[in-house]
């Protein structure tokens, strides 16, 4: 059964003019784009999209990194694509992730104790429907 995630190239991948390099990947793989877009993520979506996350003392990084420029957002499909695009991405501190995962291969993290590894994925499929219409519209589900 085909699934969609929600997936990102975080400020410090479009900076580093990875969009190219990461897209192709998503593509060699075999999943397909749904939507695309560059925009600015604003501190209020950032607050739904990490609600996990905004009790912890470094919230206020993470706000200070995924508000430092824009992101690329979008959808993609395909068998698992969930599980999949978790694995293609490596684990979150690149220090652990693995060599030939895209936070292995990229991600320069932690600098200054800021995690900057690069993508986002959702991390379930009930995460990627949430995520999927937080950041593009209940409608696209
Ligand atoms: O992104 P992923 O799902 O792998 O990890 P998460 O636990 O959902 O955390 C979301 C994001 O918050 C991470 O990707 C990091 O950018 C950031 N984070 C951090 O800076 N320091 C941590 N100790 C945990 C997360
Ligand atoms: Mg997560």
């Amino acid at each position: 059964m085909t699934e969609k995630t929600f997936f990102m190239i975080k400020p410090d991948g479009v900076e580093r003019r990875l969009i190219g390099e990461i897209i192709h990947l998503i593509e060699r793989r075999g999943f397909t784009i749904e939507r695309l877009e560059l925009r600015m993520a604003t501190e209020d979506i950032l607050r739904q999209h990490y609600s996990h996350l905004v009790d912890k003392p470094f919230f206020g990084d993470i706000l200070g990194y995924m508000l430092s420029g824009p992101v690329l957002i979008g959808v993609i499909s395909g068998p698992k694509v969930v599980k999949s695009w978790r694995i293609m991405m490596g684990a979150t501190n690149p220090v652990d992730a693995v060599p030939g995962s895209i936070r292995g291969d990229f991600a320069m993290g932690p600098v200054d104790g800021n995690i900057k590894n690069v993508v986002h994925g959702s991390d379930s499929k009930e995460a990627a429907q949430r995520e999927i219409a937080l950041w593009f519209g209940q409608s696209n589900n």
